[in-house]
């Protein structure tokens, strides 16, 4: 078989998240975070696991840059707890919590590791929360702030951003099934929290482009899973372009590229957006410099007249990850051909693939083949994307770390490296070691 070789400065990393690793939420006069109050409130996690401790990496972050040295990572992906920066979410600035991240940065540049930064993976400070979060139209100047005094901090040393982790997700997870924090169940404010967020992206982009950063460049990060239809029966059909269109990246990159949201989704969920939704689209319509592709599995759609937006997943029979996710590396390509062919960006990170697997340690190493075989198949997807005209750049592995998988607790792990709990030792998995001799050879 032909080799597959990646374009020589092709970007290979690892992602993770604050409150997933960092631990130590209150540490050094943070603020609370909702995650913070989520995990505490008895009843939102499995086993009522927080993240007060996580992987201790706001203690270990040199250990952990260590070993993304030995792995030989190009970049890392991680997030900034606003509620560090600003314990009350404007206002009062905490110095010393902004010295964790410029310490982080300093040594990942020492490491010549390229740090990519997520402003927002969802810790919301809790402060903001009690004014109504994202569900207050204020909170687009509230995240500008924040995100512009962040540009102005860590810009001379940090040139690659992202605005929002998932605002899918943050939307509809945490505002409308209520699975994540804050734990709300309101479709209508589920669809001012996706406005809001769009407003507040848009208005940071803006921001850091009159910073202007030399060599800066700014997107978001979008979740995703391939929508098949069930059959090619017009309902099917339309079911799975509905969810796709309201459960990947259209949601926010029509507003964004286009200026208006998704058309069979807009006629669908017209009643549910903010009255005057219109006046603000002019504004939310804002160049970016790359768009951030979050992937894991597909499902299969079929037409139900019973469900939210008129469709249900049904069986495929694929095999699954321990989430119960469908190993589906044929719709990795889709989503990705899919966003150029949509809305053409400059360039494309994916900034999440990977996979849960139920791993054991045995004499201190951890075989986790159907892990390499995951990765395996999905950059194998991104190669086919890239020589198909995808303007791929990078890719990030979720996760460095094995971590604290939100409503999931500890229960799940998508680490390259073991994390033991009890001792905080960390352990190269075989897929660690498979990944860091790929990038070494930048070939499959
Ligand atoms: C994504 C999240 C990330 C992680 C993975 C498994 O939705 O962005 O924090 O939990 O899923």
């Amino acid at each position: 078989m032909l080799k597959k070789v990646f374009p020589k400065d092709f970007i290979w990393g690892a992602a993770t998240a604050s409150y997933q690793i960092e631990g130590s939420p209150l540490a050094d006069g943070a603020g609370t975070s909702i995650w913070h109050r989520f995990s505490h409130t008895s009843g939102n996690i499995l086993n009522g696991d927080t993240g007060d401790i996580a992987d201790d990496h706001y203690n270990r972050y040199k250990e952990d840059i260590s070993i993304m040295k030995h792995l030989g990572l190009k970049a890392y992906r991680f997030s900034i707890s606003w509620p560090r920066i600003f314990p009350y979410g404007k206002g009062k600035i905490n110095e010393k919590g902004l010295d964790f991240y410029n310490r982080l940065v300093d040594v990942l540049l020492d490491a010549e590791i390229i740090p990519f930064v997520t402003l927002y993976h969802w810790d919301l400070p809790a402060a903001l929360q009690d004014l109504g979060g994202w569900m207050n139209r204020d909170i687009a100047c509230w995240y500008a702030d924040y995100a512009d005094y962040m540009f102005q901090r860590l810009g001379d040393r940090v040139k690659n951003w992202i605005t929002l982790n998932e605002p899918w997700v943050m939307a509809f997870i945490g505002h409308f099934t209520g699975e994540h924090a804050p734990g709300m169940k309101d479709i209508y404010g589920a669809f001012s929290v996706v406005h809001n967020q769009l407003r507040a992206h848009s208005k940071a982009v803006k921001s850091f482009k009159e910073e202007n950063i030399k060599n800066g460049k700014i997107g978001i990060t979008l979740s995703n899973s391939s929508h098949d239809p069930a059959t090619d029966s017009e309902e099917d059909k339309r079911a799975a372009q509905l969810a796709h269109e309201w459960t990947n990246y259209p949601l926010f990159l029509n507003p964004i590229f286009k200026g208006d949201y998704p058309t069979l989704l807009k006629e669908k969920v017209y009643e549910y957006l903010p009255n005057n939704y219109q006046k603000d689209m002019q504004d939310i319509k804002e160049e970016i410099d790359f768009v951030g592709i979050n992937y894991y599995s597909g499902d299969l759609i079929k037409a139900d007249s019973n469900s939210f937006l008129g469709g249900k997943n049904v069986e495929r029979g694929l095999p699954k990850t321990e989430m119960g996710w469908e190993i589906y590396p044929e719709g990795f390509y889709k989503i990705l051909k899919g966003v150029q062919d949509e809305y053409n960006p400059k360039e494309v990170y994916v900034t999440e693939n990977g996979a849960a697997f139920n791993d054991k340690v045995e004499e201190e190493q951890v075989h986790d083949e159907s892990r390499i075989e995951y990765l395996k198949k999905h950059f194998e997807k991104a190669h086919k994307a890239i020589e198909d005209g995808v303007k791929l750049k990078g890719y990030f592995v979720w996760s460095l770390l094995d971590n604290f998988e939100w409503a999931w607790g500890y229960s799940k792990r998508f680490g390259i490296v073991y994390v033991d709990y009890k001792t905080q030792k960390r352990i190269i998995k075989d897929s660690g070691k498979w990944y860091s001799n790929f990038i070494k050879n930048n070939e499959l």
